[in-house]
């Protein structure tokens, strides 16, 4: 799989500028980081670089500033999070290209981790603009993309530069390649996908690339309701994109000709109203009365979902079952995530997930550590799962 170099192949950095492209768009919440996922992923691209003696210049996206400096997008409020992560000091430099950028290099030692103001502060990061690449070029000597989760956008720090420098793929880089190709590249079968969230429309792509790669797709959350309708199943209030049946009917087509079973709840629980704990009952699909939502997938479908994998030996998953943030439509996801971590631990499952709702349902059900690999890409995701050529990535390759 790998038609790229990685760190095992950059030979002697002692005393090189090493841009490392990293994905430092994290949470933040009073002035802090929430969230520092994203950060520890970056730690042993980091690490092993200053360990050899490199000076190691993190390159970073913060916000969508649009080409304009915005002190609230600023990467200085994230050094101290990077710092804390990293057990010791990190220089800001304050600004990514030009002399601001070059005066601050010059006085780094070997070993020494900056982290250089936000790329979008600057037009041609988006624009991809060649005399911006060219700019960021000159600040260093090697160029490592550890970034997955940003690498579908061909910009600047991502993809332009990669071809005015010797390029690798980092630690975490390599490790987000990795588990994609063992569950769509060039998986072990059966593969079980599972797709949930609010609506079909956000991932058409996704389900017409998923069809024709994996043996069963698991449809749950909201997009479910429009394939029951599509099914002739009278959904109640429930979430449901009406317009979409014909899709809908498309992607069972589109499964039926590649061999692969959509599987949807039969079993359903439903609500009058979308708050905490109502009343609720749980109905087959075809008993959802007029003024019903559905809200999760029942528990005899669950079980049988947990069949199902239990017969897979790869899974691949996106978005929860149900509407997981609010008791006790949160029992699908946590119950079917459970299995599939359980799997996991025996060694007959191998279980990759990704996508911003997704880490959180599978943290909220405890199991996040015991999948195979759980992404740090949202929007990144999302693309790898429709099938899309990820610039980023491609640029390594070149
Ligand atoms: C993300 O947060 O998913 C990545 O950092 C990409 O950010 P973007 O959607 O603003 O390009």
């Amino acid at each position: 799989m790998a038609d790229f170099k990685t760190l095992d192949d950059i030979g002697d950095v002692t005393g090189k500028k090493v841009l490392v492209r990293v994905d430092l768009n994290v949470p933040m919440s009073d002035g802090a980081v929430a969230d520092d996922t994203r950060i520890r992923a970056a730690m042993p691209t980091i690490r092993e670089l200053s360990d050899k003696g490199a000076i190691v210049l993190l390159l970073a996206h913060f916000g969508r500033p649009k080409g304009a400096k915005n002190p609230t997008q600023s990467l200085s409020l994230v050094i101290d999070g990077v710092a804390d992560v990293l057990g010791h000091s990190v220089m800001f430099i304050p600004d990514c290209i030009g002399e601001g950028a070059k005066a601050g290099v010059a006085v780094l030692a070997p070993g020494d981790v900056a982290v250089l103001e936000n790329t979008r502060f600057h037009a041609g990061e988006e624009k991809n603009d060649p005399a911006f690449a060219d700019a960021l070029a000159e600040i260093g000597d090697i160029y490592v993309n550890d970034a997955f989760s940003a690498a579908h956008r061909a910009h600047g720090s991502t993809e332009g530069i990669a071809h005015r420098l010797p390029a690798y793929a980092g630690r975490a880089m390599e490790a987000e390649l990795k588990a994609l190709d063992a569950v769509l590249g060039n998986p072990a079968h059966p593969v079980a996908a599972v797709v949930g969230g609010a609506k079909v429309s956000s991932k058409i792509d996704v389900l017409r690339n998923l069809v024709g790669k994996v043996d069963h797709l698991i449809i749950g959350g909201g997009m479910a309701n429009t394939f029951l309708a599509a099914r002739g199943v009278d959904v109640g209030k429930s979430l449901c994109e009406h317009d979409l049946v014909d899709t809908a009917n498309a992607i069972f087509d589109a499964a039926d000709a590649a061999g692969c079973t959509i599987h949807l709840p039969y079993d359903v629980v439903v609500a009058k109203e979308f708050a905490a704990n109502p009343p609720t009952r749980t109905v087959n699909i075809h008993e959802v009365a007029a003024d019903e939502m559905i809200l999760d997938v029942g528990p005899a479908a669950v079980e049988a979902l947990g069949d199902v994998l239990k017969s897979c030996r790869t899974l691949v998953w996106n978005g929860p079952l149900g509407a997981f943030e609010i008791a006790p439509f949160d029992a699908a996801t946590v119950a079917l995530a459970r299995t599939a971590a359980a799997l996991t631990r025996e060694g007959s499952l191998i279980s990759v997930a990704g996508g911003g709702d997704t880490v959180a349902a599978l943290n909220h059900a405890g199991v996040a550590d015991e999948f195979t690999f759980v992404s740090t890409a949202g929007g990144a995701f999302l693309e790898w799962m429709e099938g899309k050529p990820l610039p980023g990535v491609d640029a390594l390759r070149s």
